[in-house]
């Protein structure tokens, strides 16, 4: 099996190894300008147009993460960015799913607890019990209910939190009330406290975060972003917090990354920003991941994974 491997931060011969030794007979090599040589797998964060274009032998391009944008971003523009006829696939959950609770149920708890409101009392010496929220009023509404959304709702679920989610089919999920389309939209936001965005950067998902959405919470919810920072209207956002209809958000993707020193964001007393860190690549949880795809693949079996490039996730 020959693999090409690119990530423009990684630390590529420390996968280049990792992949060898999980892949007994595998060859990797880290992608280089002018490597025509032939490569059944491309493993890529943002590849170059000349490592794909053209590679009509390869099996699969594997992304390297969840979200697959940029690529289909490049396709959209680019017909022969990756050519028709070869699948593209990304990581499901692959480590990711366990790294989005730690950081759902943190934030939602903190919010639940008021912890950042102690810290502004702190800050002015006043000793004073606020009043306690309740769980059954802490609605959490999660937009998207694809692989990671699902692990986030079953962490959310053992501390009594109702939990929802607004994807395009209905869920059946335990315990998880599920909306769907356009039309629910409005429904799923009427009750959402705290709004988590899950869902894939596409043409339809770019820019609904805005004014008229953040309009349809109720009054002073909260707002975390883990999806892409794209999908936020930020100006929107901000004129939600001056009004007080959203009271807090932690962002941890920004349209702009890394966010602009000049960016207002920054200096948000409500706002929490945190540099896209909410679940990455793990190499040790990745390559186990990438072997059995890979494996799966080579068997000719269609593993799960597979992104659709019309639909756009
Ligand atoms: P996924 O399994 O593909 O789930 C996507 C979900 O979004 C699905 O439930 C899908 O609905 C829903 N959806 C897509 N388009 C929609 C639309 N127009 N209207 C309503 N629902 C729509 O994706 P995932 O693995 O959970 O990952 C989600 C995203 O998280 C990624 O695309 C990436 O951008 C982001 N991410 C961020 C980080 C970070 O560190 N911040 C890390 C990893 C991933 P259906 O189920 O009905 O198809
Ligand atoms: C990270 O943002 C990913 O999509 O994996």
């Amino acid at each position: 099996m020959q693999i090409l491997f690119y990530h423009p931060d990684f630390d590529s011969s420390l996968w280049v190894r990792s992949l060898e030794q999980a892949i007994p007979g595998a060859t990797v090599r880290i992608w280089k300008p002018g490597d025509n040589a032939t490569a059944d797998f491309a493993l890529v964060w943002h590849p170059p147009r000349e490592m794909l274009a053209g590679r009509d032998n390869l099996k699969a391009v594997i992304a390297l993460g969840a979200g697959v944008d940029s690529v289909l971003n490049q396709l959209k523009q680019d017909p022969d960015f990756i050519p028709a006829h070869v699948p593209l696939y990304r990581l499901e959950d692959a480590g990711m799913g366990k790294q989005m609770q730690e950081f759902a149920v943190s934030q939602v708890l903190r919010w639940f607890r008021r912890f950042d409101d102690y810290q502004d009392l702190q800050r002015e010496g006043r000793w004073e019990p606020l009043e306690e929220y309740q769980t059954s009023e802490f609605t959490v509404g999660i937009l998207g209910a694809g692989v990671l959304s699902k692990c986030v709702a079953e962490s959310l679920l053992p501390w009594s939190f109702p939990v929802r989610t607004w994807s395009r089919q209905v869920k059946d999920w335990p315990g998880v009330h599920s909306f769907a389309g356009k039309a629910s939209l409005s429904d799923f936001l009427s009750e959402t406290r705290v709004l988590i965005n899950l869902l894939p950067h596409t043409p339809q998902t770019e820019g609904m975060i805005d004014q008229q959405l953040l309009a349809c919470l109720p009054q002073g919810a909260f707002l975390l972003n883990l999806g892409r920072g794209a999908h936020v209207v930020e100006d929107d956002l901000l004129a939600a917090m001056e009004s007080g209809q959203i009271t807090r958000a932690t962002l941890d993707v920004v349209r702009e990354e890394p966010l602009p020193a000049s960016n207002p964001l920054w200096r948000h007393p409500h706002v929490t920003i945190t540099p896209h860190i909410a679940a990455s690549t793990r190499l040790e949880d990745a390559v186990i991941y990438l072997a059995k795809l890979m494996n799966a693949l080579e068997q000719g079996e269609i593993p799960p994974g597979q992104v659709d490039k019309v639909r756009g996730y």
